[in-house]
This record gives C-alpha cells, sequence and structure tokens, in this order.
C-alpha cells in the first residue's frame, strides 16, 4: 500500500492522461525550468512520437500541464527515464500522485519492477522515490555532463510502499 503522506491538495485536481503533441510547449517550458541541461525539444517529442518502448504522460490540473514523464517499458523491465513537475507547482503531492499512476501503468504492462537514474545531489527526488519504495542500487560515477554522480534506483513491484 503506498502512503500519500501529508494531505495533497493539488493531487486531489490532478487528472492523469496521455501525453499529445499539443503538450510539448508545456512540457518543454517545465522541462527548461526543472534540468540545469534540458533534453533539447526534438528529443521529447523524438520520446512522445518515435520511441516505440516510451508511453508519455502529462498530469493537467485546471485544463494546464502541471507535469510530465516519459517511461519506458520493455517486457518485465520499466525505466522511468524523465519526470518532472511545475516548478509553480511542487510540494502540492503531484509527484506523489504522478509516480503512483506510473506504477500502477508499469503494473499493468506486465512489468516488474521500475528503474530510474537521479541525481546523487537531487533530495527531493531521491526523498519521493525513497518514500515510495525504491532502493538504491548502483551509483555511475560523472554520469551527467556536469560531472555529477546518478543514483541508480530499483523499485521492486510488491514491495512498494
Ligand atoms: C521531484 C519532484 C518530481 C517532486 O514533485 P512534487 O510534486 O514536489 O512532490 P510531492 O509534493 O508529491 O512530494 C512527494 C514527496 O517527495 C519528496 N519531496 C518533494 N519535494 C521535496 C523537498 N523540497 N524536499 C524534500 N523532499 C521533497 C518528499 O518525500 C515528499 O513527501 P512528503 O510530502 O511526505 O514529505 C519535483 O521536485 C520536481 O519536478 N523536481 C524537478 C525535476 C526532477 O528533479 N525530477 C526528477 C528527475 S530523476
Amino acid at each position: 500500500m503506498i502512503e500519500a503522506g501529508r494531505s495533497p491538495s493539488l493531487a486531489d485536481e490532478a487528472f492523469f492522461r496521455e501525453m499529445e503533441k499539443k503538450d510539448i510547449p508545456e512540457v518543454d517550458a517545465i522541462e527548461r525550468g526543472s534540468f540545469r541541461n534540458p533534453w533539447p525539444t526534438e528529443a521529447l517529442l523524438f520520446e512522445l512520437e518515435e520511441n516505440a518502448f516510451c508511453n508519455s504522460f502529462v498530469v493537467e490540473v485546471g485544463g494546464r500541464v502541471a507535469a510530465y514523464a516519459f517511461l519506458w517499458v520493455v517486457d518485465e523491465d520499466s525505466h522511468l527515464v524523465n519526470i518532472a513537475v511545475d516548478g509553480k507547482m511542487r510540494r502540492a503531492g503531484l509527484g506523489g500522485f504522478f509516480l503512483r499512476r506510473l506504477i500502477m501503468f508499469a503494473g499493468e504492462c506486465a512489468a516488474k519492477r521500475m528503474r530510474l537514474e537521479v541525481r546523487a545531489g537531487n533530495e527531493e527526488a531521491v526523498s519521493l522515490y525513497l518514500k515510495f519504495g525504491f532502493r538504491v542500487t548502483g551509483r555511475e560515477k560523472s554520469y551527467y555532463s556536469d560531472g555529477e554522480d546518478a543514483l541508480v534506483m530499483l523499485l521492486t513491484f510488491g514491495e512498494q510502499k
């Protein structure tokens, strides 16, 4: 059973759906506001339209894109390759709402686990993943272009909190 933690005010208004091409400008803006080395727009479009293994989702609040994620699913493995919540809407339960649905989706696809890489210094995200039962299974030295290490984290389905 996954616990939601404190009262998730925005999660009550959140709507989880597949990403569409019309969402890309909003996704692009959140990506640019969230990461030091954001993916180029073409990379977002590639994942949405051309990567057959990629499942692309958004969370809408009040008709606007509040968060997005790209999730690869290959047989029993799923890989969360990108997730971000609009900087103006963080700490209101959306990240937890979204991750819970992504785990449910991957499980419905017959995946048995979810893997991800996260900057070692990204305390918000690491805390979110630990809360859901992800474990740190490795460390990739200088994984990011600025030299920061990545933590490799894994959730085995059935063990989530
Ligand atoms: C990580 C991120 C998705 C969390 O989204 P969010 O909507 O703020 O998360 P929630 O409000 O649902 O919080 C869920 C949990 O995340 C963790 N968390 C979120 N923000 C945090 C913060 N500022 N400090 C510490 N923990 C935090 C906590 O464990 C929190 O649980 P709690 O409320 O019981 O303490 C968001 O901070 C984000 O988009 N960051 C930029 C992009 C990014 O780093 N993506 C991850 C790439 S691997």
